[in-house]
């Protein structure tokens, strides 16, 4: 999944209450924003929306297929072994971990704080939770109620105990946040009938390296996003990661195979040329090990599909953006450090690189041998940046 990369923020406005959008309307907007993507697809997805079921017996093997996608995705991640510190530290992209991990830190950050100046209890879902990557995130900053909601019930069951062992170990005048966990297929079932408080609304909703799996399908990618923004208060944000299309597509049509990557990643593409706006599948390696297949997500679409919950984009960087306009912040800089979100370059006596292979470090090489550079540098390998800039 660390590919590509676009750190979207959406604000849902005031005209909330009245979302249910007739979707026609929403489809001549699909019609209007389509540009260079195929126009079959565009088309294709209409059809369905008129309901014209000419091709009933391909939707319905079509449907077959989603769902036993949904069921690998669920597979995949109860597989998953959660790793100790000692292995993570191990790995060859360790630092390029550390970095998205920052890149959320400080997103989350931030979009509290923008919460915390109109409101003074916070509610958050995390859609596409995992194992609870950001439970300490969101314990930093100081929410008062989450709900943690994941297709992968392994997943759920490690995030629940992550979150029971945060509050025993936490000091007793600590405020933890009180939660719940559900299982779900978020692109084919609603959340809002499995809240355990029926009137719950959130302020955040936070899907981190998620969105693209329910890109399969038009229908599935809406309720995706229905489950992010229905319950929305007026005012309140999404946040979210995921790969970008544009990056994913320049750097397949670059190539002479239908593959691109390196030494730490690999994205394989069964064909070039026709990219449709949903279900186009591309499979991910990370180190060597095949992620479950995910599918782009074209963003002008993503933006479109949205307006029917009544969202705005008030944000979009790459990565690269994003790391460039955050780490000028001194306290983003310093937590960057703590984190060891970049590597030290050149290493301290008993430090090695993350990579031996040639070229993998020319680029801070360069920089090093500058009089005027402050050393040691904070980098990546030249394989990592190329991983991470794919966000
Ligand atoms: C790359 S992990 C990210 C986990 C977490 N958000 C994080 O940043 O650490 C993607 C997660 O999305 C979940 N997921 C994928 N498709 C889903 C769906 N349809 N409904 C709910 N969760 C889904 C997977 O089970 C997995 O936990």
């Amino acid at each position: 999944i660390l590919i590509l990369k676009i750190i979207g923020l959406i604000e849902a406005d005031s005209k909330y209450a009245d979302r249910d959008v007739d979707q026609d309307s929403v489809g001549s907007a699909f019609d209007a924003s389509q540009t260079s993507t195929s126009s079959s697809s565009s088309s294709s997805m209409k059809r369905r929306w008129d309901g014209d079921d000419e091709d009933h017996s391909s939707r319905k093997k079509q449907v077959t297929e989603e769902s036993l996608h949904s069921q690998k995705v669920a597979t995949h991640y109860n597989k998953l072994q959660e790793c100790g510190l000692a292995e993570r530290n191990k790995s060859r992209i360790v630092h390029m971990r550390n970095f998205n991990n920052w890149l959320k830190s400080v997103l989350i950050a931030e979009i509290l704080d923008k919460v915390k100046e109109r409101r003074r209890e916070v509610t958050v879902l995390d859609l596409g939770c995992g194992k609870g990557g950001d439970l300490l995130k969101w314990k930093k900053g100081r929410i008062d109620k989450l709900v943690c909601a994941d297709i992968a019930a392994v997943s759920i069951e490690q995030c629940q105990q992550r979150y029971n062992d945060m509050r025993r170990r936490g000091h007793p005048n600590d405020r933890t946040f009180s939660a719940q966990f559900i299982t779900a297929d978020c692109s084919r079932e609603l959340l809002s009938g499995k809240l355990r408080d029926p009137e719950l609304r959130f302020d955040v909703c936070s899907c981190q390296f998620v969105c693209h799996y329910s890109f399969e399908s038009e229908q599935q990618a809406d309720t995706m996003l229905r489950n992010a923004c229905e319950r929305l208060r007026p005012g309140g944000f999404f946040i979210g990661t995921t790969p970008d299309a544009y990056e994913m597509v320049k750097r397949l049509e670059a190539s002479d195979s239908n593959s691109f990557g390196n030494e730490v990643f690999r994205v394989s593409f069964q064909k070039k040329g026709v990219y449709p706006l949903f279900g186009c599948q591309y499979d991910f390696s990370l180190e060597g090990v095949v992620n479950v297949p995910e599918f782009l997500v074209y963003f002008p679409l993503f933006e479109e599909m949205a307006k029917k919950y009544n969202m705005r984009l008030v944000y979009k960087k790459t990565f690269k953006e994003f790391f460039e306009e955050k780490v000028k912040d001194e306290k983003n800089k310093v937590l960057m450090q703590w984190m060891q979100a970049l590597e030290q370059y050149p290493p301290d006596e008993r430090g090695q690189l993350a990579s031996d292979s040639p070229g993998e470090y020319d680029h801070a090489k360069r920089i090093a041998a500058n009089p005027a550079a402050r050393r040691p540098l904070g980098t990546l390998s030249k394989s990592e940046w190329e991983a991470t800039s794919t966000w």
